[in-house]
C-alpha cells in the first residue's frame, strides 16, 4: 500500500536502520546493551509510591473520558507549579494535558502552521521537533547550538534565520540531547528576539529538575510574561513514568489577539477526546508532594553518581571529548576527528551494534549536520555504565571507516 506523500520527508532516524538491525540481532538470539532511550524504569528507577498510589485509588473513577483539556485537580496542580516558578498569571483554563509532551508537540504545531511555515530549532535538537513541524507541512529551520560554549544556542545565528514565515522558537532547555542548561543571558535573548519578530516560544522543559551541581533551570516563561510561551513538562523522566504517557503545556503570555489558536488547539483537544484519565491522576500527587528526584540528582545520589563518573569514562577514551551535562540524561560525546574519521555516524553505530551488541544513538540523528558524535544514556546502573564505555573504547580502538 502506498505511503502518504506527507510522511515522506519526516526524518526520524534514531528509530531508524539502527533500531532495526538491533531488532535482527535479537531474534538472533544476542542480548543488546541498550543505552539509546531515555526510560527510567527498566533501570530500576521506578515511579515513586505515593504516585503509583493515587493512580491505583482513583482507577475507579477514572473510567470515563474527562474533560478534553484533562482534569480541574490536574491542571490546577500545573498552573500552581508554574506560578512557584514565576510564571504568575498562569490559571488552570490556560493549562491542557496531554499524552506525554509527545503529543502535545504534535498538537502545538498542528494548531500553528500553514505549509511552508518556518519553526526555529535547536541543533542538536529532541528529533521529534524536527519531525513534528515537518509532519505538519512546516519547515524546521536548524540554529546552531554552539559546543565550544557548553553548547549555548548562538543567538546571532538565530536572528539570521528569521524571516516572514517565522512563526515559532523552539528552546529545549535543558536539552537532550546535549545536557545545556542555558542561562539567564541566554535565555532573555532568545526571548527578546521572539518578542521583536512575533514569535511564539514553544518552551519544551520536560527535565526542568534534573540539574545537576550549581546550575540552575529558568523557567522561560517567567522571564518574559508578555511574549506568548507554550510552557511543557511531564510525567516520564523527573517523575519515572514514562510508560503513564502523561504531559502538559501551560500558556502565559496569550492575548485576545491569539484567541483562534488557542481555539484550534481546543479543537485538536477535543478531536482526541480526552488524554489518558488514570494517568492524570498521578500529576497532581508528582508536582505537589515530596520531589524524590532530588535524592537523585544531588551529589552522591545515583542520577549525580552516572552522570558524574560515565563523563569521566566516556572522555578518557583516546579522541572522545564530551561538555559535561549540566541537566537531563545523556551524554553527548564528540569523536575528535582528527583521531576518528568517521563520514557515516549511522553506520559507526550499527557496527558497534554488530561488533560489541551495544546500543547508542548518533548524532546526526538529532539533526547534527555534522557526523562527529554520539549520544549515550546514563540512566542505567554504573556496572552497566563501565561494562558499555570499556566496549566503546574496544570498539573505537580499531575502527576505521
Ligand atoms: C526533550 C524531550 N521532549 C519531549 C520528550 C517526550 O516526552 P513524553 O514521554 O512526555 O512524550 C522527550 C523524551 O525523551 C524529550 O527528551
Amino acid at each position: 500500500m502506498k505511503q502518504a506523500q506527507r510522511l515522506k520527508s519526516v526524518r526520524y532516524d534514531i528509530r531508524g536502520p539502527v533500531l532495526r538491525r538491533a531488532q535482527e540481532l535479537e531474534a538472533a538470539g544476542h542480548r543488546i546493551l541498550k543505552l539509546n532511550l531515555g526510560n527510567p524504569a527498566p533501570w530500576g528507577l521506578n515511579t515513586p509510591d505515593p504516585i503509583m498510589a493515587d493512580v491505583v485509588q482513583n482507577l475507579g473513577v477514572a473510567q470515563g473520558y474527562s474533560d478534553a483539556r484533562g482534569i480541574y485537580s490536574a491542571r490546577v496542580a500545573v498552573a500552581q507549579y508554574y506560578q512557584s516558578r514565576g510564571v504568575t498569571e498562569v490559571q488552570p483554563d490556560d493549562v491542557m494535558l496531554g499524552n506525554g509532551v509527545s503529543e502535545l508537540i504534535v498538537m502545538t504545531l498542528q494548531a500553528l502552521l500553514d505549509t511552508g511555515d518556518e519553526v526555529l530549532v535547536p541543533s542538536p535538537d529532541y528529533p521529534l521537533w524536527t519531525a513534528a513541524v515537518t509532519l505538519c507541512s512546516g519547515r524546521a529551520v536548524h540554529y546552531r547550538c554552539d559546543e565550544s560554549a557548553g553548547w549555548l544556542p548562538d543567538l546571532e545565528h538565530i536572528e539570521a534565520q528569521i524571516t516572514p514565515n517565522t512563526r515559532a522558537l523552539v528552546i529545549i532547555n535543558p536539552n537532550n540531547p546535549t545536557g545545556a542548561v542555558y542561562s539567564k543571558d541566554v535565555l532573555l535573548g532568545m526571548l527578546d528576539l521572539a518578542r521583536r519578530h512575533g514569535l511564539l516560544v514553544l518552551a519544551d522543559e520536560i527535565y526542568d529538575k534534573i540539574i545537576f551541581d550549581d546550575a540552575v533551570h529558568h523557567t522561560a516563561a517567567a522571564l518574559a510574561p508578555d511574549v506568548p510561551v507554550i510552557s511543557m513538562g511531564g510525567l516520564s523522566k523527573t517523575y519515572r513514568a514514562a510508560g503513564f504517557r502523561s504531559g502538559w503545556l501551560a500558556m502565559s503570555g496569550f492575548t485576545a489577539r491569539d484567541a483562534e489558536y488557542v481555539d484550534g488547539l481546543q479543537l485538536l483537544a477535543n478531536m482526541r477526546l480526552c488524554p489518558n484519565v488514570p494517568a492524570q491522576h498521578a500529576v497532581q500527587t508528582a508536582l505537589g508532594g515530596y520531589q524524590s528526584i532530588e535524592r537523585l540528582i544531588e551529589p552522591g545520589g545515583r542520577l549525580h553518581e552516572q552522570r558524574t563518573r560515565s563523563w569521566k569514562a566516556i572522555t578518557s577514551i583516546p579522541g572522545v571529548e564530551c561538555v559535561l551535562p549540566d541537566g537531563a540524561l545523556y551524554l553527548f560525546a564528540r569523536l575528535d576527528p582528527a583521531v576518528h574519521k568517521i563520514r557515516d555516524d549511522e553506520q559507526l553505530i550499527i557496527d558497534l551494534l554488530d561488533q560489541q551488541h551495544l546500543l547508542l544513538s548518533h548524532g546526526s540523528g538529532f539533526n547534527l549536520d555534522t557526523p562527529d558524535h554520539i549520544r549515550l544514556v546514563f540512566l542505567a546502573p554504573m556496572e552497566v555504565l563501565d561494562d558499555a564505555i570499556g566496549r566503546l573504547g574496544t570498539f573505537l580502538s580499531t575502527y576505521r571507516q
